[in-house]
């Protein structure tokens, strides 16, 4: 792909390897650890039909939006939106770098007790009381070390550049990923109460969708699970040529990421449901797993300690190439803001996130909250795209067009009336919920209650 006004801007080499980085920002924890929890909790199957539903309606408009912003302006989030809406949407941009910010800090934490596992698993076997070990695993000063060494691959993966870097890392462990998982699912399915597991986790009960507080669940769910709502997919859309076809992507990116999460359930539930270990899973998902799991290798022998091998090596594939989208966010936005080089960029961002996670390594109540104030920054601050897209700059429609054949021209207005009526007050919604949630999450962790 060639850059067409002939700048100097970085650009992805094919097709695939954007594909694959943005499918890589997308699948991560949020795919693996919280879909098939939030789905389970949230009525089974009828919580997967909502998501697909909330996916179609809510995620690819937006995920749309921000591709005609990126590929529009071809400038990361604060440079684009000031290009694109004036200086005061620029605010927005620095919003986006913020919840950057804020959730690659704890992200690489909860990340570096992932690989922190994965060489339990190699090293010594999975420990044999993992509620234990789970305790051992998040305190003291360790969660700090290993989440030092999940910044220095992410700063060292940003800093080689677009195509050197971020790609040539997806068109490797994006199809590792995936290998894993779909063999981990067929290894699933010949368990013994594997069914119970399916039966749980696709159970149709219609009844939960109509509890509003559902609803708000997955549309968070939607926007964390596609990275949309702080600028990633803006960002990479910024290194794009002007014939990709962007409702093409969107829709790629948006079902792989889906059947990842869908898959990831169909690991989990027979696992647990096999050792009828289900009661350790519904106190919280941090806790589904990273003790339920570990547990259910453990029991399992020689074969369940390369089986939870691989699944974490896999949770730590789609973690790292996720934190890879968030430090490119703060980094291509250091580049565009000051002219420092992506070297530095990405060093100086990469320390200033490492010092924040500082506070959720070292305490779990901290974690806990900052991940509840990230799910409402995104709602937030898709709220605001839908409404710059929706309502402010014009030509998003125009950019949808270009690069795409004729036959896609028909849903561009469905979906720019999508983006205007549907979304926003949807997302208003869903962020408010989600607001309440910190607020909740706050006083429990830090309100006195003891
Ligand atoms: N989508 C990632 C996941 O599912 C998390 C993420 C959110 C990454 C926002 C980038 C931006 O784990």
């Amino acid at each position: 792909m060639q850059h067409s006004d002939g700048g100097q801007r970085e650009v992805f080499n094919t097709r695939v390897g954007f594909i694959l980085a943005a499918v890589g920002s997308a699948v991560g924890l949020g795919n693996m650890w919280r879909f098939p929890y939030v789905a389970a909790e949230g009525g089974g199957a009828a919580f997967v039909f909502l998501y697909i539903l909330l996916t179609l309606a809510i995620g690819i408009p937006l995920m749309l939006s921000e591709f005609s912003v990126g590929r529009g302006a071809r400038l990361s989030p604060i440079g684009a939106l000031r290009k694109l809406g004036g200086g005061r949407w620029s605010v927005l941009g620095w919003m986006y770098v913020f919840t950057g910010f804020l959730i690659l800090a704890y992200y690489s934490v909860i990340a570096g007790w992932v690989v922190r596992y994965a060489l339990d698993g190699i090293v010594a076997g999975f420990a044999p009381d993992p509620a234990v070990r789970f305790g051992e695993v998040t305190s003291g000063l360790t969660p700090l070390g290993f989440h030092l060494g999940v910044m220095a691959t992410t700063v060292f993966i940003v800093s080689m550049g677009v195509q050197k870097g971020i790609e040539r890392a997806a068109l490797v462990l994006m199809p590792t990923l995936f290998g894993i998982l779909i063999l981990l699912a067929i290894w699933a399915f010949t368990l013994e109460g594997a069914v119970n597991g399916y039966a749980f986790y696709l159970r149709p009960d219609v009844s939960e969708l109509l509890d509003p507080y559902i609803l708000s669940q997955a549309a968070g769910q939607a926007f964390y699970s596609l990275s949309l709502g702080m600028g990633c997919m803006l960002t990479f859309s910024s290194y794009l040529s002007d014939d990709t076809n962007l409702t093409r992507e969107a829709v790629t990116i948006s079902f792989s990421d889906f059947g990842v999460a869908f898959v990831a359930g169909l690991v989990v539930f027979p696992v647990i449901f096999a050792l009828g270990i289900q009661g350790d899973v519904s106190e919280s998902t941090m806790g589904a797993l990273f003790i339920a799991l570990p547990g259910a290798f453990v029991e399992m022998g020689a074969a369940g300690r390369v089986i939870g091998i691989l699944f974490f090596i896999a949770l730590g594939v789609g973690a790292v190439t996720s934190a890879v989208s968030l430090l490119e966010v703060v980094t291509a936005s250091v580049i565009d803001e000051t002219r420092i080089n992506r070297r530095k960029a990405s060093i100086l961002g990469g320390i200033l996130i490492a010092i924040l996670g500082i506070l959720p390594a070292v305490s779990l109540d901290f974690l806990g909250v900052m991940d509840k104030l990230a799910e409402a920054m995104l709602a937030l601050g898709a709220f605001f795209m839908a409404v710059f897209v929706g309502w402010v700059a014009v030509g998003a429609a125009d950019e949808i067009r270009k690069g795409a054949p004729e036959r896609f021209h028909r849903f561009v207005p469905s979906l720019m009336a999508s983006i205007r009526w549907v979304v926003p007050p949807v997302i208003l919604f869903a962020a408010v919920y989600a607001f309440i949630a910190v607020y909740t999450e706050y006083m429990s962790a830090f309100g006195g209650g003891g």
